[in-house]
């Protein structure tokens, strides 16, 4: 088979991750469900095949064989599970399976672990319904990989950030965080070095199962807000305590405030061993406020 691979969710990671793939000299499609989106792709060099992961009907253009799927696009924002993963996987051709597929999930997964450092062999506990729809998203494609013998690797990945995702205007709009003592740890990755890691897992070794993906160095999410802050030159937020963040926060703010992990990436650096640009918050936002 040759070195080409299949993009379906090509937005911020995908696109970065294309060009990892077409700096390699690997071929490169991407499912594209607007000419909006063809446009970019094929502004990018990458070769588009259309359908809409809500219209399985559309997905009939999906005949070639590629070397590698990597799947980026969310699940729907409702329901118990991910239709969308499951019209794409049953939509491809027989005969004619990827090697691999690498998946993007959540750290979502784990649910709240009072801060714990969390290995993949922990039990996932998802308790947002957002978190919910990953998890059997996940167990789907376990069961079809293993049914047709194809290569899964899932990558359960924290908040994703980079110069255009910074909680700017959270912080602007003067909302408050939770004070330092009471704050959860929070974890993170630099949107390049997410792109290297799906890379890594394409390509290095024999990658298989699930992989937390992070910098490696959390801090709590207030050390977060209180950094962006301080590098964009903003107020620092104002800090209340979390029973007041429950009285006055919505409850999708709340939803991350509920939770407190702190994720090992022991497996990803010893398996997957992506060159990490920025492997803590200090290089990375460094990186973000200088671009
Ligand atoms: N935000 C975070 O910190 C975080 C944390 C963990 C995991 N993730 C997940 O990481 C993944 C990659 O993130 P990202 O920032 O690259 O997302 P993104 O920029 O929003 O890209 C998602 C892509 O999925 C495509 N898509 C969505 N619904 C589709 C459909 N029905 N049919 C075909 N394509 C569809 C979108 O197409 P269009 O271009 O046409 O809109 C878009 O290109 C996502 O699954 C995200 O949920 C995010």
């Amino acid at each position: 088979m040759t070195r080409t691979v299949l993009i379906v969710g090509c937005g911020d990671i995908g696109s970065r991750v294309a060009r990892l793939e077409l700096a390699a000299g690997h071929g490169v499609s991407g499912l594209a469900r607007s000419a909006a989106t063809a446009a970019r792709l094929e502004e990018q060099g990458v070769a588009t095949v259309g359908g809409d992961l809500d219209k399985p009907d559309s997905l009939a253009g999906l005949k070639s064989a590629w070397r590698t799927l990597y799947y980026f696009a969310p699940p729907p924002g409702s329901g118990v599970d991910d239709p969308r993963l499951a019209a794409l996987l049953e939509g491809l051709p027989d005969g004619s399976l990827p090697e691999r597929v690498i998946y993007i999930s959540t750290s979502g997964v784990y649910g709240d672990c009072g801060g714990a450092w969390v290995r993949e062999d922990r039990p996932p506990h998802p308790q947002s319904a957002r978190s919910q729809r990953r998890w059997a998203a996940e167990q789907y494609l376990e069961t079809w990989s293993r049914c047709h013998g194809v290569a899964a690797v899932i990558l359960r990945v924290p908040g994703i950030y980079s110069p255009g995702r910074l909680p700017l205007e959270r912080i602007r709009s003067g909302i408050p965080v939770v004070c330092e003592e009471e704050s959860p740890y929070s974890n993170r990755i630099h949107a390049d070095d997410l792109a290297e890691a799906c890379f890594a897992a394409a390509w290095r070794g024999a990658a298989d199962g699930v992989y937390n993906v992070s910098d490696g160095h959390p801090t709590t999410m207030t050390d977060y807000f209180y950094r962006v802050a301080d590098r964009s030159g903003l107020p620092r937020p104002a800090a209340i305590s979390l029973e007041e963040a429950r009285r006055i926060l919505s409850p999708a703010m709340l939803s991350f405030l509920e939770e407190s992990k702190r994720l090992d990436n022991g497996r990803m650096t010893r398996e997957l061993q992506p060159k990490l640009l920025y492997p803590d918050l200090e290089s990375g936002l460094a990186a973000c406020f200088n671009a």
